[in-house]
């Protein structure tokens, strides 16, 4: 069986090609960043009309490069939501259209599900059950994933997703879009302990977290260097900001895990890709007698593979769209 899977629910226009289980033939994903770069953050109607001139010379490129046609494709999967719905709506529309066209079933696929499968992608995967930390720009979760249709939400952010954060303070910073991999770079100069930022804990039992009182720290930390006339050290900042996000990212990992009683730990979503947060969650992982499951950091960030496999599981359940299946801005899963 051959999947065709499309994602488009923020601002990278993907394609993929991939044989279920986890052998992925072609994934292709044109970023718009130096569109939105100079707004420091996201536009959404220019994310949509960016979409419509992509979508189909990326989907053409994923059928190249996987050497197929259309007419060996079985299955058509999109991202149904969360996301920026004039951008869903155009990978989402497109996929039912040529599941249409060519006779074809079509799935609409959760993002936070494409997420929480994308290491299963990866060699060795990781067996069900498994507590999952989903943290992006759009989302920061903790999830239970019992089989590649069951998650239990077991925490998530009250404002701020760690993703937000990162582009918020890099904005700030005057460090462009998207901020996570310019301040991550930045750090590796920086004094994690150089600044005593304050971490979100929300009382010992929750599993919940809170980044905006982080995010506000570090502006009332620039602006008093900024009036105080004093140089700002900006790798420090970097540093200091990541450090405080990454604790309490790892420490509620963690306490999920422990409260599960899963002895495997699974990351997703663009966050995921940032190095420091990788190692610190290795290092306690093993302390404590987990294993630890990181996607290589392309299947991190958004792409359509993961939409593919996720579709797949869907398409096995016989969760198919039609043609007047909506896309929808809120996850139910979240
Ligand atoms: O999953 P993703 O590609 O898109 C969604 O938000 O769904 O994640 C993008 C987010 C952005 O906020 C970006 O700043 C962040 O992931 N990011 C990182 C790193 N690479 C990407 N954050 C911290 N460190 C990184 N190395």
């Amino acid at each position: 069986m051959l999947i065709l899977a499309i994602e488009s629910s923020c601002d990278d226009t993907a394609a993929a090609v991939l044989e279920p289980e986890n052998r992925v033939r072609s994934s292709v994903v044109s970023s718009q960043n130096e569109i939105h770069a100079r707004f420091g953050g996201i536009v959404p109607e220019l994310a949509s009309r960016r979409h419509i001139e992509m979508i189909r010379p990326v989907v053409d490129e994923a059928l190249a490069q996987a050497g197929v046609g259309l007419d060996d494709i079985d299955l058509i999967a999109a991202t149904r939501g969360p996301g920026l719905v004039g951008s869903l709506l155009v990978g989402f529309t497109f996929a039912k259209a040529l599941a249409l066209v060519r006779g074809l079933p079509c799935v609409g696929v959760d993002h936070m599900a494409g997420h929480l499968l994308s290491c299963l992608l990866e060699n060795p995967q990781p067996a069900f059950p498994y507590t999952a930390l989903i943290v992006s720009g759009g989302n920061t979760s903790l999830f239970a994933v019992d089989d590649p249709l069951t998650f239990t939400r077991l925490g998530r952010t009250r404002d701020d997703a760690a993703g937000e954060a990162f582009d918020k303070v890099a904005k700030l910073l005057g460090l462009g879009y998207p901020g996570g991999p310019a301040i991550s770079h930045l750090a590796a100069d920086g004094d994690p302990a150089a600044i005593a930022f304050p971490r979100a804990r929300l009382g010992e039992d929750s599993l919940d977290f809170s980044f905006s009182g982080l995010k506000t720290s570090v502006a009332a930390h620039v602006d008093g260097q900024r009036r105080s006339g004093a140089p700002l050290a900006v790798a420090d900042i970097c540093a200091s900001f990541q450090e405080a996000v990454v604790d309490v990212l790892a420490d509620k990992t963690l306490a999920a895990a422990e409260r599960t009683g899963h002895r495997r730990v699974v990351l997703g979503g663009g966050v995921a890709a940032n190095p420091r947060l990788r190692a610190v969650l290795a290092e306690r992982c093993a302390a404590r007698g987990f294993k630890l499951f990181l996607p290589a950091p392309a299947l991190c960030t958004d792409n359509a593979a993961m939409i593919g496999l996720a579709g797949y599981y869907r398409f096995l359940a016989g969760q198919l769209a039609a043609a007047d299946t909506d896309a929808y801005s809120r996850s139910p899963l979240n």
